[in-house]
């Protein structure tokens, strides 16, 4: 038991996959895994262990951005000794070719927030993801048929801007895409010597002439799906202890 998660030692697997939507927490283990246990309702953020293919994996609302989500990764990783940590999440595109509906892998996360600021003390960190998780992605996107981008991303500490324009000084400096959430989780995963990866889908364009272009809520269904697929098959196989 942990201050946020209620969970009792070994009922979180080693590998999390983390939704910023308890509801899609909770989606998740009921459409892909078997002999589910929710192990946490605290708040509302809904955490689920199960079986996936025989293995075990669970997956952890993580709220929306930065503080939230850090709160869950630090319990999980501290508490609970979670070794894989896999967002799933979607993100807006700020580049022309990065498609609604297509995947980004996040090989590094930007960010605007101060939480690294002060972390670091004013200095910059390269946030990244974790080699053999974005090589393992790679290897599942690869035989599949969607379309996805790996590169930078910019983890934002606002959804509503005063300044409309303000995300383009990150577009012209190569990043993909806009969320809020990964450069903490991957941030605290180096912190404490385990595995992160964002996999986001792009529910929405900054950038596409046509604004009605996002996402039905339909059309969101079926690229989480695809999403969720790849998550995991990155997350499972890793010879895992079965004890959480
Ligand atoms: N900004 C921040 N987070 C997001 C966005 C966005 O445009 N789209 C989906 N998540």
């Amino acid at each position: 038991m942990s201050v946020h998660i209620e969970a009792k030692n070994g009922e979180i697997a080693e590998t999390v996959l983390l939704p910023g939507d308890p509801l899609r927490a909770k989606f998740v283990a009921q459409e892909w895994l078997t002999e589910i246990k929710q192990y946490n309702g605290v708040r509302g953020m809904l955490g689920y262990t199960g079986l996936w293919k025989g293995e075990r994996i669970s997956v952890q609302g993580s709220g929306m951005g930065m503080p939230s989500l850090a709160i869950y990764v630090n319990e999980l990783i501290r508490e609970y000794a979670v070794k894989r940590l896999i967002r799933i999440g979607s993100c807006g595109s700020v580049q022309p070719h990065v498609n609604v509906r297509d995947l980004v892998l996040a090989i590094s996360a930007s960010t605007d927030s101060a939480m690294n600021q002060r972390r670091f003390q004013g200095m910059d960190y390269a946030a990244t993801a974790s080699w053999p998780l974005l090589r393992r992605a790679i290897a599942v996107l690869e035989e599949g048929k969607t379309a996805f981008h790996a590169g930078g991303i910019l983890s934002s500490d606002t959804f509503y801007t005063d300044d409309p324009e303000d995300w383009k000084i990150w577009a012209r400096h190569g990043v993909l895409a806009i969320e809020m959430e990964a450069n903490q989780l991957y941030t605290l995963a180096a912190r404490h010597g385990v595995q992160a990866l964002a996999l986001l889908t792009v529910s929405d364009s900054l950038v596409a002439a046509d604004p009605g272009g996002d996402l039905s809520s339909a059309e969101r269904q079926s690229s989480f799906h695809t999403m969720v697929e790849v998550a995991l098959g990155v997350g499972t196989g890793w010879g895992d202890s079965g004890t959480g």
